[in-house]
């Protein structure tokens, strides 16, 4: 396993996903844990990450000596080659001077890390990189033993190395896209200089992980909030797998679940798994509360206030439970990136359950805090998930209760779980011929959105005036900025004429076509 130290980068992350994808396991720490975790640690290679843009001033931090003293490859990134450079001997220049974008460098000699990787080469032969820089601070001299790997025209030392101790630095940034040969530049590293085997699977992380939690959590009982989600439900089925009835899982229904949801929860994990699961339908109490509120804000703080005080009351139940097992996954952990790389863990933001562990006293159980999102899924097959739950579209916390503009009634809640079942179904089993996979897979998300509004319609001789209902699909990567998916006019048609077919109540239906931003993907 690779050890990646994180002086405070924004792009740590992306360094440990590069790693993970050349199948090679690695660890994030911070920059200063000491040499006697790191030999405990034991890693085959170390990465000292770059630090955040805004740290300039703060040249001070720097690595555990014992990664220089261990005998395994080091890849200093950015402020990793500048700490690199001061640590080993050589010199650094010091600037409040930003060099911000794309840059073509130049590689230098023969290394062992950049040798055949490039873009193109030069009339003279010289293999050229397409990166990105993000730097202000420079290295002006080499420390001793090291030579010239990498160079642009405003970084003359833009990589060294020192072949001899496996010791490689880049000022550039591999782990970001816009470095084209980024994946081949950590494959080369982790793969052949460090000598990684490449063998980090999903099948061998179940064995590792259920001894993880066996340790842990010994003889004690622990709960779990169940919410249908991938996240929670990979959490469930692998402490299931560790401790079997040791785990108890609550599974709140809220009434704002879509359709068969809680159904398919239920047989999946009591069914299936056999694992034990309180079904809470608190559907009444939400809705009672959620009475006469049509403020977004204010609906989501009910349901979420709402969330704790059932799953509370049913905790206290379970008086021998000693730990709280959450869902959180890698990007959940909350990077400070500050001068001082501490790393500020905090529950899940934007989940139900934020702030659950100290009024209740457990101790908190989060075996996914290693995992990117598709490590989870690909665990959640491993261990016998069904895919498509592990697949599934993410959903809101708050369920249809921000799906229901305004004031949340159970009988629109009816029509919309109905609704929003023939968008999906349709969805499913609509292929792309171009490239052979459902328009479910080619949208990052789709669900449909009550208007509670009445527009008119014919129907036979007469009019009616029923809801309108919204249909919302969107492509996107990180749900930060998202495109309206450009679905088929076939598959429009079909839907809409299912929904106001089927779906008595409802007698229009409109498609959103606004991108995020402005648009947001949710309605409320
Ligand atoms: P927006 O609407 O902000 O949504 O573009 C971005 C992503 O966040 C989800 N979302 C929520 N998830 N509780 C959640 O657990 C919420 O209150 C909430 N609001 C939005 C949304 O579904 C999308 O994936």
């Amino acid at each position: 396993k690779i050890l990646i130290l994180d002086f405070g980068s924004q792009v740590t992350q992306l360094i440990a996903r590069r790693v993970r994808e050349a199948q090679v396991y690695c660890e994030i720490h911070p920059n200063d844990v000491s040499d006697a975790f790191i030999r405990e640690f034991a890693p085959k290679g170390i990465i000292l990450s770059g630090s955040h843009a805004s740290t300039y001033e703060d040249h001070e931090l720097r690595a555990p000596q014992a990664v220089w003293d261990l005998g395994v490859p080091v890849l200093g990134i950015c402020y990793g080659m500048q700490t690199m450079a001061v640590q080993l001997g050589g010199k650094v220049e010091w600037s409040d001077h930003r060099e911000f974008g794309y840059a073509e460098a130049r590689a230098h000699g023969h290394t062992r890390l950049l040798d055949g990787i490039q873009d193109f080469a030069t009339a003279e032969g010289h293999g050229m990189l397409k990166v990105w820089m993000s730097h202000g601070d420079k290295v002006t001299a080499l420390p001793p033993g090291f030579k010239l790997m990498a160079s642009t025209p405003t970084c003359p030392i833009a990589g060294m190395a020192d072949e001899a101790r496996g010791f490689y630095a880049l000022q550039f940034h591999p782990e970001v896209t816009h470095t084209l040969q980024g994946q081949a530049i950590y494959e080369r590293f982790v793969r052949q200089v460090c000598g990684a085997k490449g063998d980090w699977i999903m099948g061998d992380y179940i064995a590792e992980a259920v001894q993880k939690i066996r340790e842990q959590v010994g003889s004690e009982e622990v709960i779990l909030g169940l919410s249908g989600g991938v996240d929670s439900s990979v959490a469930a089925a692998l402490i299931h797998r560790a401790i079997g009835d040791q785990l108890t899982c609550v599974f709140v229904d809220h009434g704002l679940l879509r359709l068969d949801e809680g159904k398919q929860v239920m047989e999946m994990f009591a069914g299936k798994l056999h694992a034990r699961v309180v079904h809470v339908d608190a559907s009444e109490q939400f809705l009672g509360h959620l009475q006469g509120i049509s403020d977004p804000e204010q609906k989501r703080k009910i349901i979420g206030r709402e969330f704790v005080e059932v799953f509370q009351r049913e905790a206290k139940q379970l008086v021998n439970a000693k730990w709280l097992a959450q869902g959180t996954i890698y990007p959940d952990v909350v990077e400070s990136g500050g001068t001082k790389t501490k790393k500020a863990t905090t529950i899940k933001s934007h989940h139900n359950v934020g702030g659950l562990p100290e009024t209740l006293g457990l101790k908190l159980l989060e075996p996914l805090r290693e995992l990117f999102k598709d490590e989870v899924r690909e665990l959640g097959v491993a261990l016998g998930l069904p895919p498509a739950m592990v697949y599934r579209h993410p959903f809101p916390g708050p369920g249809l209760g921000v799906r229901i503009l305004g004031e949340v009634k159970k009988d629109y809640a009816e029509l919309l779980r109905r609704a929003d079942a023939i968008f999906i179904e349709e969805l499913r089993n609509t292929i792309d011929p171009a490239s052979g996979k459902s328009w479910y897979a080619l949208t990052s998300q789709a669900f449909a959105v009550f208007l509670p509004v009445k527009s008119v319609g014919v129907m036979g001789d007469g009019r009616t005036y029923d809801y309108v209902v919204a249909l919302r699909a969107v492509q996107t990567s990180d749900f930060m900025t998202a495109d309206w998916a450009e679905l088929p006019y076939a598959l429009l048609k079909k839907v809409s004429s299912r929904i106001i077919n089927e779906v008595r109540g409802i007698n229009r239906v409109t498609y959103d076509v606004s991108s995020k931003p402005p648009a947001t993907i949710e309605w409320e």
